[in-house]
């Protein structure tokens, strides 16, 4: 299922925005033209990833600090030893939009 978001340019550049679509929870990152979105939930104690502090490709977790890929979800770092979700995103037209896999995890 594909979601249109909101244009780029509403996103902030370099922090997350949470968004709650489709009973999903999604932390979405914008940097520069690009944007990534994993689930919203650290996989260590489910802190809000969207809350967390962006250096260049990764996201601190705002509540024991381990890092995370927004790329690939994996964690860089611990407490977290397990990734998140990584959801599709893609902007075209200046339009940012998710794809949600309904039988895929829920975040
Ligand atoms: S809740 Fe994210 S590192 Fe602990």
């Amino acid at each position: 299922m594909e979601i249109e978001v909101a244009p780029l340019t509403e996103l902030p550049e370099g922090r997350g925005v949470r968004v709650e679509t489709a009973g999903h929870r999604i932390a979405l990152f914008r940097i520069g033209d690009d944007v990534y979105a994993l689930g919203d939930r650290c996989s260590h104690a489910e802190a809000s990833l969207a809350e967390g502090e962006v250096f260049d490709r990764e996201v601190e977790c705002p509540r024991h600090g381990a890092e995370f890929d927004l790329r690939t979800g994996r964690p860089l770092s611990l407490p977290a030893t397990r990734p998140v979700p990584v959801y599709a995103a893609e902007v075209r037209d200046g339009v940012v939009y998710l794809t949600i896999d309904e039988e895929g995890d829920r975040s």
